[in-house]
């Protein structure tokens, strides 16, 4: 029986591609963590070629200010509370659809797996919170869900769900296990998800940069 669909993933884009931002215009774009560094970046990116941008962030103040600077839109959104990031989906779609999603927002910081605590022959360990872990990837997972499901509303378009990853999505991030397993988590997710791209429809790539300052 031949198979019901044929996988060909796509080389690696050179990060010096260029490419028609005619393309962009009149998109519907949803960004998380969209106030501030790479996300802003990408959210005034989007915006100036023409797309409709739609961002989340749990950073109130920044969020507005970016959204009323450029004519955004932006929503309250922690992308671990599944039922904030349906409001960001249901917001993008009430603009007419979702053709883009960027899933970025990610933290780095303290790693709670290592976290150091003082050891005396009595004490037990005090349990990692993992946000890290769980922001990185369990809020993505939940983003690439809802744009699966939110592209389907959007037909005759090219959906496109674009993950930040990390070099720490190819390589040993050390004293970050929860940082470095969760990109590569998310490099995972991306490459589960795009061998379906055939059925779903769904375009899925990654990027992943290494040390961006802000
Ligand atoms: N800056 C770098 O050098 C670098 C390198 C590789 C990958 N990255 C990745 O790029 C992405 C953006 O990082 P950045 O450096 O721009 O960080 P940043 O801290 O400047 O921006 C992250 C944004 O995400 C938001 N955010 C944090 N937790 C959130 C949550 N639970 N829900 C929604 N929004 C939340 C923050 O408020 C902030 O606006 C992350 O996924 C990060 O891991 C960054």
């Amino acid at each position: 029986m031949p198979p019901r669909w044929k996988f060909t993933p796509s080389e690696a884009v050179p990060a010096g591609a260029t490419f028609d931002p005619q393309n962009l215009k009149g998109k519907n774009v949803i960004v998380t963590g969209g106030a501030s560094g790479i996300g802003e970046f990408v959210v005034r990116g989007f915006v100036e070629v023409g797309a409709f941008v739609t961002f989340g962030d749990v950073d109130l103040a920044r969020g507005e200010a970016l959204a009323k600077e450029l004519g955004a839109v932006f929503v309250k959104c922690d992308v671990l509370k599944w039922e904030e990031q349906l409001e960001l989906f249901k917001k993008t779609l009430e603009r007419g659809g979702v053709d883009v999603v960027v899933a970025n927002a990610g933290l780095d910081g303290e790693d709670t797996i290592l976290k150091r605590q003082p050891i005396t022959p009595s004490n037990d360990p005090t349990e990692p919170n993992l946000r890290i872990l769980r922001i990185n990837l369990i809020g993505v997972a939940y983003t690439a869900r809802l744009a699966n499901f939110y592209f389907s509303r959007t037909p005759k378009s090219d959906h496109s769900l674009i993950i930040t990853a990390s070099l720490s999505s190819y390589i040993d991030h050390p004293f970050s296990p929860e940082y470095n397993a969760s990109k590569w988590g998310v490099r995972g997710l991306m490459r589960s998800l795009r061998s379906t791209t055939g059925v779903s429809g769904m375009r899925v790539g990654v990027v992943a940069p290494w040390y961006v300052p802000f």
